[in-house]
């Protein structure tokens, strides 16, 4: 079986940490035990680029134990976990391609390597292999029956793919199911961007001010869990109703430009481009921290950073020290990249627990009604998302009420007013 990992002997250490979450992903679990019997994706190539973590690892296995073929390539250079790649080819026979700290050729050398698994079905996180695949190896569409895509980066890139008419199968945005982004965005990247800061600076959040760029699920996450830190949270924003819910929510909203200047910690949870810019880093203060959650390394203008810079080291693993020239020093985590996946070991199971039973339901979903799909963005069935939140229920043991039919008819009626 080919592989590229970093060192196949840690294999052991990576099974170790991905029995440890598979004990919190009792959905994934019963699914995985389900397509055991069943066998769903019997005969089916799945190829996959995901964060490699122990939580994907596991995602990986139910594929496998579905009847799929799986292989899997890293889908953020800094993301994978080293232990956790050795243990997928050596313990599990799944072809896997992924080096923490890859270059960018050997990061698309490693889909290139998915790709010539010809997958019949595609599950990205950020849309990377749906495009090389598009762009580079359009001959091998016939064989894609469709694909999943993980998150909000990812979407936008599909439909942008959708509007300019370049995209040629189905493919489900994981992403927009309740049960993906009101926990994994939230809460997920909520407490494992503060555990990636943590991890590579040590620095106490009490007191500190943290501005949060972006107030979408995953700037209310980040926002919320800083604020019980004890942090005095500012919240930047482009959008006014979104502004106004941070406002409302209890933080003070104002311009980058402005939380800049008092700024402890800035970490842009956007989507978007050069958020943090020339004109920020001139405004900040001595020692200020920047970090990116978002899915690119583009969020901050590194190279503008660059350019201010008469003085550049390593002051700890990941944490770089940039120094302007009239001597402030600017502290860059992990190059820009996902902090929470690079600095630490991104969302914990219990919420990547719901995200990738979405995903492996939805892979059977489009092994099974592929054929009726046009290409296209689809949204996971409501069916779907209602029984990844009955299931994570359950496995918590919480119960919880039942309409009555007297409540269902009620709800379906129209004629009963004041
Ligand atoms: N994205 C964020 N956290 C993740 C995790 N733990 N595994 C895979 N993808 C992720």
């Amino acid at each position: 079986m080919i592989s590229d990992v970093t060192d196949p002997s840690l294999a052991e250490t990576g099974l170790a940490r991905v029995r440890w979450a598979e004990g919190q992903m009792p959905v994934l679990r019963s699914i995985r035990e389900r397509f055991t019997r069943e066998r769903p994706l019997a005969g089916l190539r799945v190829g996959a680029c995901l964060h490699v973590t122990t939580e994907t690892a596991n995602l990986m296995i139910a594929l496998k134990a579905a009847g799929a073929s799986v292989a899997l390539c890293a889908s953020n250079p800094l993301s994978t976990q080293d232990d956790v790649a050795a243990a997928l080819t050596g313990e599990f026979g799944i072809p896997t391609f992924a080096i923490k700290g890859e270059d960018e050729l050997t990061y698309y050398r490693h889909i290139e390597s998915v790709l010539a698994t010809r997958p019949n079905i595609t599950m990205d996180d950020g849309c990377d292999l749906v495009n090389v695949l598009h762009t580079r190896h359009a001959a091998q569409l016939e064989d894609v029956r469709g694909g999943t895509e993980a998150t909000t980066t990812g979407v936008i890139r599909l439909r942008a793919m959708v509007r300019d008419g370049q995209l040629r199968f189905p493919v489900v945005a994981v992403n927009e199911a309740l049960t993906k982004h009101m926990f994994d965005n939230r809460y997920g990247t909520g407490q494992s961007t503060l555990d990636g800061l943590i991890r590579a600076t040590n620095v106490l959040l009490a007191g500190q001010t943290f501005v949060v760029c972006g107030y979408g699920w995953c700037g209310r996450g980040l926002a919320t869990r800083a604020h019980g830190m004890g942090a005095q949270v500012i919240v930047t924003e482009v959008d006014p109703a979104r502004a106004l819910e941070a406002l409302m929510d209890g933080y003070r909203v104002m311009p980058l430009i402005e939380a800049c200047k008092v700024a402890d910690v800035i970490i842009t949870v956007t989507g978007d481009l050069n958020v943090v810019d020339k004109q920020h880093f001139q405004a900040m203060k001595d020692g200020c921290i920047v970090a990116n959650s978002g899915h690119f390394d583009d969020e901050v203008n590194i190279p503008a950073l660059r350019a201010l810079s008469r003085a550049h080291r390593t002051a700890r693993p990941l944490v770089e020290e940039y120094e302007l020239r009239d001597g402030r020093r600017i502290y860059l985590l992990a190059e820009g990249r996902v902090l929470n996946l690079a600095s630490a070991e991104g969302h914990p199971a219990t919420v990547m627990d719901m995200s990738f039973a979405n995903q492996a339901l939805c892979a059977v979903y489009i092994a099974q009604h592929a054929d009726a799909l046009a290409p296209g963005v689809y949204d996971v069935p409501e069916d779907i998302d209602q029984e990844v939140a009955r299931l994570k229920l359950a496995s918590l043991g919480v119960r919880i009420d039942e309409l009555t039919d007297e409540q269902r008819r009620y709800l379906a009626s129209w004629d009963t007013g004041t």
